[in-house]
């Protein structure tokens, strides 16, 4: 899986869950909007669903991964952040500590008061470095203004019907020079999960046919089983939002370059929401060199980007 390369996904789709049969070639032209697939699979639209996950191991190995990388490209503070769809402020707060300023901008009002309790904690100078701003990202220009040092995404455009409008802003939004950070899930590996957790039907519905035209052709005796020519298709059909070289071909064509990707979660997405042991710190240390190197972040649940804006 290459995030900066075109997609060729282009053949049977998936459909808000898994489907009971495995999908044909002739829902292929589908809507596809999200898959949600088994345990560890909340939709995290509810807040309190959200929070409680951003406690799990599976929660904190996702926020630490992404701090991790973004210390790795971000300019030095203090720096102006917006964290579009920014959820309960756990990158906010992280980044406010490290003495940058960070606007959050959320369209969820109980997302914003759980922000709001997690501030309440942190110190008043850390505090005065948070600015939060109830509305959708794709308004932001007109709420929060351009020109941020950093824009992040970070698990949202699985929630929006087509990314490109949503990625469009982010980059609109950003000065020349400046990061677009967006995390969204790496639907070519979806499979993953379900095999981990030994939900074999799931596991083969996510797979989809590999080889459909193939196997077609076999049982009519018009070709040879197994023989991998042009009409040879992969597996399934993502959704837009969930094809990291979609997402990465979107801000490319917006005005930015690729800096980096990394891959979250490798080894503990098929966990479910256990709580982080004595070893949490092993644990994202290796999640954090798996993520960053093939052929393991090809494999993990979610992709991170990092784009430069070049204009
Ligand atoms: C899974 S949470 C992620 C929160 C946070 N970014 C994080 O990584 O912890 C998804 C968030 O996206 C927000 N969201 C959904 N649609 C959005 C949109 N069109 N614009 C901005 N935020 C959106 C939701 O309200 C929710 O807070």
């Amino acid at each position: 899986m290459q995030p900066s390369s075109a997609s060729n996904l282009s053949t049977p789709v998936l459909e808000h869950s898994v489907p009971p049969s495995r999908p044909s070639a002739s829902d292929g032209e589908a809507r596809v909007l999200a898959v949600v697939d088994g345990p560890g699979a909340a939709d995290y639209t509810d807040t309190a669903d959200y929070v409680a996950h951003t406690a799990t191991l599976r929660g904190i190995v996702r926020q630490r991964l992404v701090t991790r990388a973004l210390v790795e490209h971000l300019p030095p503070a203090p720096a102006r952040l917006l964290d579009i769809g920014g959820g309960n402020g756990v990158q906010a707060l992280e980044f406010a500590r490290r003495g940058y300023h960070v606007t959050v901008c959320e369209p969820d009002p109980h997302m914003l008061a759980a922000a709001r309790r997690g501030l309440a904690n942190a110190p008043e100078s850390v505090r005065r470095r948070v600015e939060l701003v109830e509305g959708d990202g794709r308004d932001a220009v007109h709420l929060v203004g351009t020109g941020w040092d950093a824009t992040f995404c970070h698990g949202v455009i699985m929630f929006v019907p087509e990314p490109a409008p949503l990625l469009n802003v982010l980059v609109e939004l950003t000065r020349p020079g400046g990061i677009v950070s967006v995390v969204g899930k790496n639907g070519p590996a979806l499979a993953l999960r379900a095999g981990l957790q030994g939900r074999w039907q799931d596991t083969t519905a996510l797979l989809g046919d590999p080889w459909p035209a193939v196997t077609a052709r076999a049982a009519t005796g018009a070709g040879a089983a197994g023989a991998a020519g042009p009409d040879r298709q992969p597996a399934m059909r993502v959704p837009p939002g969930d094809d990291p070289a979609n997402v990465a071909g979107i801000l490319t064509a917006a005005g930015t370059r690729s800096l980096a990707w990394y891959g979250i979660r490798t080894f503990t997405d098929h966990l479910g929401d256990v709580p982080p042991g004595p070893d949490v710190d092993a644990v994202v240390d290796a999640e954090w060199v798996a993520g960053a190197q093939d052929p393991y972040r090809g494999i993990a649940r979610l992709v991170h980007h990092i784009h430069r804006r070049i204009g």
